[in-house]
């Protein structure tokens, strides 16, 4: 059983770090790939160049686990939505068909998506047998938010929309997840050890829905996780203290902090649970002696529970790869 699946099955405490977005565009390597590569999701259908970037940062890094690179917005693309990145403005998905998006077969949805599990599979073969590979799905809410447009420019969502969509969204939400745990399945079946759910705008979700949309959503594929046997991680960022209330809703194997929750709160709260990440993707902006204190706060708090060292989001594209390297060092030879 590989390191960090043996961690979330048996909550055992032990030295594990990996990085949210630990494949992407700081590393220069990335981007020379990049360059080359215009269309992004061209790109994660290629499966030779996608495990190519999946271990850049374990050739570069002293990491525990390999997370494939891909994206969650695959699953939208599979289910026949037409998605391109503009520079400055994120993804743009064309407009969903709701009464067809769900006919597609689950035989062709798979298919679609081959490339993403012979990428799983080429990387599989060459990690050594000590790191893990997470495979990832984006969160039933998270995704709708990107294939119906319900977020506005400045990350709020947008009501008007919500509202107009609302009286649809649980149905959307359980047939989406339907398919979600396919992918889980095929992820895992082409060799993933973990899969990590990315809930990044549950924090978006109104409070009176977050049972609805977030926790059932979740609680789902969750069960479905246990059913196969599958290490499960959930991220339902920016949700406060309902963290503790999804917690023990969901019972997930595995639960990612973000920045904004103190982890002392989130120790006490947090239970039967393997505590993942938290610290500030920020600080890897400032010096060594900032990024370390940051640091040393997370490692000393969760010293004595099971916990994966990780960020509280992804790697900022700005970052300084020696930067990191210095971080894992740190995290390494850190004694209490
Ligand atoms: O190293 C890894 O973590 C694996 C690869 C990975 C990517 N996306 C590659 C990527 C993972 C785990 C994701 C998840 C993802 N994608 C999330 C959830 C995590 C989070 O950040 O909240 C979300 C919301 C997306 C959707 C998405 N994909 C956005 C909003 C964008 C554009 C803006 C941005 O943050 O980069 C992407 C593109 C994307 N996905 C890039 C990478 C490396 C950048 C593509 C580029 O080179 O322009």
């Amino acid at each position: 059983m590989s390191d960090l699946k043996k961690i979330l099955l048996n909550k055992i405490s032990c030295k594990s770090v990996w990085f949210m977005r630990q494949a992407g565009r700081y590393l220069p390597e990335f981007r020379e790939i990049r360059s080359k590569n215009n269309n992004f999701i061209k790109l994660c259908l290629n499966s030779e160049l996608s495990s190519e970037i999946t271990l850049q940062p374990i050739k570069r890094f002293d990491l525990d686990s390999a997370i494939i690179f891909s994206d969650i917005l695959m699953v939208p693309y599979a289910l026949g939505q037409n998605i391109t990145f503009t520079k400055n403005d994120g993804p743009k998905l064309s407009t969903l068909n709701i009464g067809s998006v769900f006919k597609i077969k689950k035989n062709e949805f798979s298919n679609k998506l081959n490339p993403v599990y012979k990428a799983i599979e080429i990387t599989k073969k060459k990690l050594k047998e000590n790191k893990s590979l997470i495979c990832f799905i984006g969160g039933p809410w998270t995704l709708l938010i990107y294939m119906l447009g319900l977020k506005n420019n400045d990350n709020k969502l947008d009501l008007e929309k919500f509202n107009e969509y609302k009286s649809q969204i649980n149905r959307i939400l359980s047939e989406l997840t339907e398919y979600l745990c396919i992918h889980i399945k095929n992820q895992i079946n082409a060799g993933a050890d973990v899969v990590q759910i990315f809930d990044s705008w549950a924090g978006l979700v109104p409070e009176k829905n977050l049972e609805n949309f977030c926790y059932i959503p979740n609680k789902h594929i969750v069960e479905f996780c246990k059913r196969e046997k599958i290490a499960n991680i959930c991220f339902p960022k920016g949700i406060k203290k309902n963290y503790e209330e999804f917690n023990i809703f969901v019972n997930p194997d595995g639960i990612n902090l973000d920045s904004e929750l103190d982890p002392l709160w989130a120790k006490e709260k947090l239970k039967n649970v393997v505590i993942q990440g938290g610290l500030d993707p920020t600080i890897l902006l400032k010096s060594n002696e900032e990024i370390t204190r940051a640091a040393t706060k997370y490692i000393q708090t969760f010293k004595d529970i099971p916990y994966v060292f990780n960020l509280g989001h992804g790697l900022l594209p700005e970052t300084d790869p020696d930067k990191l390297d210095m971080l894992i060092k740190f995290y390494r030879n850190f004694n209490e």
